[in-house]
């Protein structure tokens, strides 16, 4: 028996928001529905948004849910959270916001709140255009065939929840919990994940320690500081591009020139010179060399 919390029996008994959203056909009001996860896995959910354009904010949230208890709770949980909020907010919300207005999963129940978080992206992407598909699979990369989960989505759940064993990341996301063949390469993409933490975080005492005039600066050579950039633009800049429905690639390091490619929302948006030198040039001047510029090809 799992040891639920009382909002998650209460969700469950008697769900808010459950339903569909029809089209009112009115003006300034826009009806769209993200969907992910499939019957014949075990849970499913269809979250319908109806969003007011010229305001980009959420006026109601309904969802369609086959699963389990936590299933059910967590899709009522998000629609609760998401109303009244803009688009670009929405998108800030995570799996842990809707644990945490749960009052808490169970870990093994964990990729419930994951499949929240994916349906409200996937609603907001349709809604702006961008395709989801994209989204989830163009590093290409399947490392889990049984439930068709990509490195990428494994990537995330790692980094957004601070996951550090191989039965975490199947209580998140469930890969791995069949036949067992891709356990092997779960475990490489968390301990890459912690190799990485590691060196933002030298990177970021570096960076303070200079700033405080206790270290001199350091020349780095061609490699550390391209694995330097790379390790920063994973996980300090990809996350919050990624979030805003954007993404961004290393193209080239020559000299102090780091050269990158901005894609999705980021590659056609107005605002991409802040981009490049607030979210981007920044935070590399900050944690790697002062003296990076940051160009987009
Ligand atoms: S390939 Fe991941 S459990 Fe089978």
């Amino acid at each position: 028996m799992w040891d639920y919390s009382e909002k998650v029996l209460e969700l469950f008994y008697n769900p808010l928001n459950q339903g569909s959203i029809d089209d009112p056909n009115q003006p300034d009001v826009a009806v769209v529905f993200g969907e992910v996860g499939s019957i014949a896995c075990g849970d499913a959910l269809r979250l319908h948004l109806k969003v007011q354009p010229s305001t980009d904010s959420i006026l109601d949230a309904r969802f369609q849910t086959f699963g389990c208890t936590s299933a059910i709770a967590s899709s009522s949980a998000l629609t609760e959270i998401i109303k009244g909020r803009t688009l670009d907010q929405a998108l800030h919300i995570t799996n842990r916001d809707i644990a945490d207005f749960l009052g808490g999963l169970p870990e093994a129940k964990m990729h419930c709140s994951v499949m929240g978080q994916e349906a409200l992206e996937a609603a907001i992407y349709k809604y702006r255009g961008i395709e989801v598909e994209h989204h989830e699979e163009d590093d290409g990369t399947l490392v889990c065939t049984c439930y068709g989960i990509s490195e990428k989505k494994i990537r995330r759940a790692i980094a957004e929840n601070d996951l550090s064993t191989v039965e975490q990341v199947t209580n998140y996301v469930k890969a791995g919990g069949g036949c067992g063949s891709c356990l092997a390469g779960i475990e490489d993409l968390i301990l890459d994940a912690q190799q990485s933490v590691e060196t933002v975080r030298a990177a970021a005492e570096l960076a303070v320690e200079r700033e405080q005039g206790i270290q001199p600066p350091i020349s780095l050579t061609n490699l550390q500081k391209i694995t330097m950039i790379q390790t920063v633009l994973d996980k300090e800049v990809r996350p919050v591009l990624v979030a805003d429905g954007g993404d961004v690639s290393l193209h080239d390091v020559e000299g102090d020139r780091v050269l990158v490619k901005l894609q999705g929302a980021c590659g056609s948006c107005p605002s991409s010179t802040e981009t490049l030198k607030y979210a981007i040039e920044a935070k590399l001047q900050d944690l790697v060399l002062p003296s990076l510029v940051v160009e987009a090809i």
